[in-house]
């Protein structure tokens, strides 16, 4: 079958897709938009978070013919308005606040970290970890994901 997204705001195809294939597969393999990583493919890890008409989602438990007519946004598109090579204040408190290590699970916080700051700019610690309860980390304890929201919701406000 033919899918046809919108991703970051531009209307993109992929043919032949079968129908048991992901959204998370036709983002990466298709569509060479490999910011959102594949770490588990069973909705457990939060690494493939993405926008799907707005709402967030594990692209991974998504077909992409469910996706086919809607609107995807994916952590390539979160700095759609800003300079060409500069970051998302998202994106840049992350890496100052070294919330960074392997990045494996990066993109995912970052999208599930943006969605939160638009719906609630000032979150306390524990409206930040439950917004962030399903997007695991291996590396970095969560502490400085914490301070990395913290900071970015300083500078967004
Ligand atoms: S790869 Fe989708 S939730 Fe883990
Ligand atoms: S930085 Fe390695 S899994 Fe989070």
């Amino acid at each position: 079958m033919r899918v046809t997204i919108t991703v970051n705001g531009e209307r993109r195809e992929a043919d032949d897709v079968w129908e048991g294939e992901s959204l998370l597969y036709v983002l990466r393999e298709r569509m060479g938009l490999s910011g959102s990583k594949n770490a588990c493919e069973q909705g457990e890890c939060g690494s493939c978070t993405v926008y799907l008409d707005d709402v967030t989602c594990c692209a991974c438990l998504v077909a992409a013919g469910q996706a086919d007519g809607r609107r995807v946004d994916t952590v390539e598109g979160l700095n759609q308005h800003g300079s060409e090579g500069e970051l998302h204040p998202v994106q840049q408190a992350f890496v100052e606040a070294g919330a960074v290590q392997c990045g494996f699970c990066t993109p995912g916080l970052l999208v599930a970290t943006h969605d939160l700051l638009a719906r609630d700019p000032d979150p306390d610690d524990s409206e930040i970890r439950e917004a962030l309860a399903g997007n695991l980390c291996r590396c970095t304890g969560y502490e400085k994901i914490i301070d990395a929201v913290r900071l970015a919701a300083e500078r967004l406000r």
